[in-house]
């Protein structure tokens, strides 16, 4: 099968894209809005962009209007600090609930009974549940495209991680304690139990 983007609706080609690229990790996204309301949502288009300094990235789809800008990019424009935290199996149920199209006005963390806590460094909570929260300060937004679906890249300097002691060994962390979990296509979720190990050649 051979696609062209340009000739396909965007919505088979956000198929394509959400089955090909797998499994992708969640961030879950803590902000704070000028009134000092929490705000947390899941998003998977994420991935490390930089060790040194350490920056994560993280792209937030624009919605159909009236409301294109979803409340997570809303937030960190004008607070340009957000917490990402990792997201275990055991509150991935609690995560889902936070990624209803709510109004601004509606707190994820009283839906969904998650515990927001304080940061050290920045204004947006930390999830309490999480095992890992990284704290960050926004470096850059980039805008790729002003249609549906089109991706706004968030830049963010980790200025602080919280790790749970017991998951954390001389800098490594403990996969079977973390039980991540990571975004397929459609409802679908995997699973981070099933390794193995390959030898990388000098
Ligand atoms: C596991 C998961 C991953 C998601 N990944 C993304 C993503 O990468 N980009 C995006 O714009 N929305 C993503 N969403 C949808 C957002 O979480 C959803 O639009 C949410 O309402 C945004 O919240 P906000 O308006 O409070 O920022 C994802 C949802 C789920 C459940």
């Amino acid at each position: 099968m051979i696609v062209d983007p340009t000739s396909t609706d965007y919505l088979s080609v956000y198929k394509l894209l959400l089955g090909s690229v797998v499994p992708r990790p969640i961030a879950f996204v803590s902000t704070v809005n000028p009134e000092g309301a929490f705000n947390v949502a899941p998003f998977s288009f994420f991935t490390v962009a930089s060790a040194n300094p350490p920056v994560l990235v993280f792209s937030v789809g624009r919605r159909a209007n009236p409301d294109p800008t979803k409340d997570t990019l809303r937030n960190i424009n004008t607070a340009r600090e957000f917490v990402v935290n990792v997201v275990s199996e055991e509150f991935g149920p609690k995560m889902n609930l936070c990624a209803g199209d709510y109004p601004p006005e509606v707190n994820e963390f009283q839906v969904s009974g998650l515990t927001p806590i304080p940061s050290d460094l920045v204004k947006a909570p930390r999830v309490a549940e999480s095992h890992i929260n990284m704290e960050c300060r926004l470096l850059y937004t980039i805008e790729l495209s002003g249609l549906v679906s089109g991706g706004h890249l968030v830049l963010g300097q980790v200025i602080r991680f919280h790790i749970d002691d017991a998951y954390f060994h001389d800098y490594r962390i403990d996969p079977d304690k973390l039980r991540a979990i990571g975004r397929m296509a459609g409802n679908s979720y995997t699973r981070t139990l099933d390794r193995f190990d390959m030898i990388r050649p000098a």
